[in-house]
């Protein structure tokens, strides 16, 4: 099923760059992911527009969302790159912070019960995690530093069954970075994955055994 509207409303509304059709079909695959009744986890919470899709879909299974950012930003969103945002500095420190956009985004989508926001570095976290996932959505740093860094971490706390959804998978090199392409390629080429669906520069993966 589609996202509520109240929800697909607050998902337009909340800062980030994930458009229209990325998103539904992120929401898919966590509705799918949920069933497994484990949680979904997400690297790069920014402003919580995804995070709002996966949490949606986390309550409607009475499963739980997790989100893991450091809330500095990644190398493209720092000043003087194409992706800053000006009013997501905290003058105070001098860095970029995103926890309290992040913070009222969720209150205002009623979703904060539903959400553990992990802050801190991702491998750290995934070092520290103990338990097996119905999703994993690798939308972190964009290095090939980070993105493999994700990949080998969250990627073993994968459930059979579960989905390992990649966000800016571009073939083509001029239309952006190649790191998370070289990740969804080591994944297909492990032999543990199928391809579900591609939409725009989103890519969803099942863990074998492939279902029926
Ligand atoms: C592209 S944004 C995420 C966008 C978000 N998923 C959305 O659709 O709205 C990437 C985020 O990853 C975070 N990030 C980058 N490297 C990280 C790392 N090693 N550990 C934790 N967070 C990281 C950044 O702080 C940034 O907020």
């Amino acid at each position: 099923m589609p996202p509520k509207p109240e929800i697909l409303a607050a998902f337009e509304a909340a800062k980030g760059f994930m458009p229209l059709d990325e998103g539904l079909a992120l929401h898919a695959a966590a509705e799918e992911a949920a069933g497994l009744g484990l949680p979904l986890l997400e690297v790069g919470t920014y402003c919580g527009r995804s995070t709002i899709l996966l949490a949606a879909a986390a309550r409607e299974a009475g499963t739980t969302a997790v989100t893991v950012d450091h809330h500095r930003g990644s190398e493209e969103q720092q000043p003087g790159w194409e992706y800053h945002d000006a009013s997501l500095v905290d003058e105070a420190v001098g860095r970029m912070d995103t926890l309290p956009v992040f913070r009222r985004t969720l209150h205002q989508a009623g979703l904060e019960e539903h959400v553990l926001a992990l802050v801190g570095r991702s491998p750290l976290a995934a070092s520290l995690w103990g338990r097996p996932l119905g999703l994993v959505f690798i939308d972190g740093g964009h290095t090939d530093e980070h993105a493999t860094a994700d990949y080998e971490g969250w990627v073993p706390h994968l459930a059979p069954g579960g989905l390992l959804v990649i966000h800016d998978v571009f073939p083509d090199p001029a239309d952006g970075g190649q790191a998370p392409y070289r990740v969804y390629l080591r994944a297909l080429e492990s032999g543990e994955f199928t391809e579900v669906s591609v939409t725009r520069s989103l890519r969803v993966l099942r863990r074998g055994p492939v279902a029926a």
